[in-house]
């Protein structure tokens, strides 16, 4: 069944919007607070969850949303939810490095329908529809092909709980910087995706996630043609905090470096 188009054209039109208060507050004086000791919260990051949560009222007043700062919702059968990060990479946004995007995705009945990232500062927008592909600015988007690990750039990120649990995910971390060709932190785990999904990286992996992070980029690289588990290679469950995505041949690999280092 294909999806309303009003959908994708809503998740688009927010996203630009989102992009431009994001760009208002970028490297000005910002009031930045702590959720945690690491964990921050900027005015930006609610300002776009507000106006988020707003314009989804307005259209789809029977539709739920699943947001970071405005805490969690969850769908009743039948019911469309949309799972947004207002900001993804905040820490980056916060030290005026412009690399973090918003990610928006809808879920019809816990399924994946679309997915949009938005980097208001690279100005691309990667957007999915199920069974449609996906797209970076109209633009086609294909995974790499490339299928040794020595061969792989691969990308990765640290959850702000790191302190507490930091040797296995030093462990996973130690053997792909041995067995991979380089490994990136960039700090948006939904950009990182996204990358992924347009060839730049090979692999991503990262666990502690929460679903906010993980669900728009996670249907842009499979519609991109790649593979998405968690860390026991089975279906991705965007609530599980964990992700292994790839290109797809260097799936198998990555899962058995990640069995045999972490846990
Ligand atoms: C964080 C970023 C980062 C990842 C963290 C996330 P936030 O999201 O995606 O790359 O390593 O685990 O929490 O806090 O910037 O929205
Ligand atoms: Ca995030
Ligand atoms: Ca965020």
């Amino acid at each position: 069944m294909s999806l309303d188009p009003f959908y994708l054209a809503t998740a688009i039109e927010a996203a630009l919007e989102a992009g431009r208060i994001h760009r208002r507050y970028f490297r000005k004086a910002l009031d930045v607070r702590k959720k945690g000791p690491i964990d921050l919260v900027t005015a930006a990051d609610l300002e776009v969850e507000r106006m988020f949560r707003a314009r989804i009222a307005d259209r789809f007043p029977d539709h739920v949303v699943l947001g970071e700062e405005g805490g969690v919702t969850t769908a009743p059968p039948g019911r469309c939810r949309w799972v947004v990060d207002p900001l993804d990479g905040t820490t980056n946004f916060a030290h005026g490095l412009g690399l973090f995007c918003i990610s928006i995705a809808l879920q019809i009945d816990d399924r994946l329908a679309l997915g949009v990232v938005y980097d208001p500062i690279g100005q691309e927008l990667f957007t999915a529809e199920r069974g449609s592909g996906a797209r970076v600015n109209g633009r086609p988007l294909a995974v790499s092909t490339r299928t040794e690990l020595i061969d792989a750039l691969l990308c990765t990120g640290f959850p702000y709980t790191v302190r507490e649990g930091k040797s296995a995910q030093v462990k996973v971390f130690e053997a792909f910087l041995s067995s991979a060709q380089a490994v990136r932190r960039l700090g948006s785990a939904a950009l990182d995706l996204c990358y992924v999904a347009a060839g730049r990286f090979d692999g991503f992996w990262e666990q502690e996630l929460n679903p906010w992070d993980v669900a728009a980029g996670a249907l842009i690289i499979e519609e991109a043609g790649g593979t998405v588990t968690g860390y026991d290679g089975g279906p991705l469950d965007v609530f599980a905090r964990h992700i292994l995505a790839t290109n797809g041949p260097l799936h198998a690999p990555m899962l058995e470096v990640i069995k045999k280092t972490s846990g």
